[in-house]
């Protein structure tokens, strides 16, 4: 692992090793002593051009706990503002001596053109590519499921709730999901927030949400993306909480021990009501918590590649 751009083209035994990665460090920050020396003398770069609260923070503080030095680029008071070029701006830092970038922009592809243009020894992380990918937020998300569940996918029924036709999360998920053999895989959503052809990557559509729920031990509940739906048909806000809203009365259509996650920000009586994303089943913000752990192993692998493994990403 040098690069950490998207789900697609790896493999379950390197999902399972960062998910055993984070095992050990969730170890680590779960204690008193938050901190090992693993990135000490590394420089890691957080460059966001797009708007974030779990993402970028986590990221920070998983640098700080392997012992990095952290910068954070405000790109609005950046020289960006100022027309200076991606690729321009990209020389300039790494003149710094930087040794990671990691990335979120609105475009889809982003990361993947920066990690192209870096030096053999930069490392790039994808923290969320347009509508593309957001791998590390799969990775925190199967590691929360495992958590909640235990280590056996095939025996789980998960179900994804919402924006699935915008959302990055969503594909990196199903990808993820896939790798680590869930039993049975559903996306449940309005026909215009289904992508075309989402059955070749192998879930079954539901447009029901009662349906889609049923006896689900996961529900995975996703934000309407509307910085990401220009000229598409938006539900209006009531009428899409009408029908695909999550409720406590809807989720009895659920297992018992069914657990509910989102990956934020939560538009709270839009996708779901505050007493289920407050409720007992919820794991939404241990979902951020695990995000600390999740971002320590992508980082650190990526930094001490191991052989078998090295030219995944
Ligand atoms: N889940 C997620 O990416 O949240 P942020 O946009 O706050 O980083």
């Amino acid at each position: 692992l040098r690069h950490f751009l998207s789900i697609e083209g790896l493999n379950r035994g390197l999902l399972t090793e960062i998910l055993d990665t984070a095992e050990s460090f969730a170890g680590v920050t779960e204690q008193s002593v938050k901190k090992v020396p693993l990135l000490r003398g590394k420089t890691i770069v957080n460059l966001f051009f797009e708007a974030s609260t779990r993402t970028r923070t986590t990221f920070e503080l998983a640098a700080k706990r392997l012992s990095a030095d952290v910068l954070n680029i405000n790109i609005n008071a950046s020289s960006a503002v100022k027309g200076e070029t991606l690729l321009d701006t990209l020389r300039n830092l790494e003149a710094m001596h930087i040794d990671m970038f990691v990335v979120r922009h609105t475009d889809s592809g982003t990361a993947n053109f920066i990690a192209s243009h870096v030096q053999p020894h930069v490392s790039v992380i994808n923290a969320g590519d347009g509508r593309h990918s957001h791998p590390t937020q799969a990775m925190l998300d199967m590691f929360t499921i495992r958590r909640e569940k235990g280590p056996d996918f095939g025996r789980l029924t998960v179900a994804i709730v919402g924006d699935i036709a915008h959302s990055r999360v969503a594909r990196s998920q199903i990808h993820a999901l896939n790798l680590l053999n869930v039993g049975d895989l559903r996306v449940v959503a309005p026909r215009t927030l289904i992508p075309a052809h989402v059955e070749s990557l192998g879930v079954r559509v539901f447009h029901d949400l009662q349906e889609g729920l049923r006896d689900a031990d996961v529900i995975i509940m996703l934000r309407l993306q509307r910085e990401r739906m220009q000229g598409a048909m938006l539900p209006s806000e009531h009428e899409y909480y009408r029908l695909y809203g999550l409720t406590r009365e809807r989720l009895t259509n659920a297992k018992p021990d069914v657990t509910v996650m989102h990956p934020g920000p939560i538009n709270r009586g839009v996708e779901m009501d505050s007493q289920v994303a407050d409720g007992p089943r919820s794991v939404i913000l241990e979902q951020v918590t695990y995000g600390i752990a999740t971002r320590m192993a992508v980082m650190s692998m990526a930094m001490h590649p191991v052989s078998s493994q090295e030219n995944h990403g």
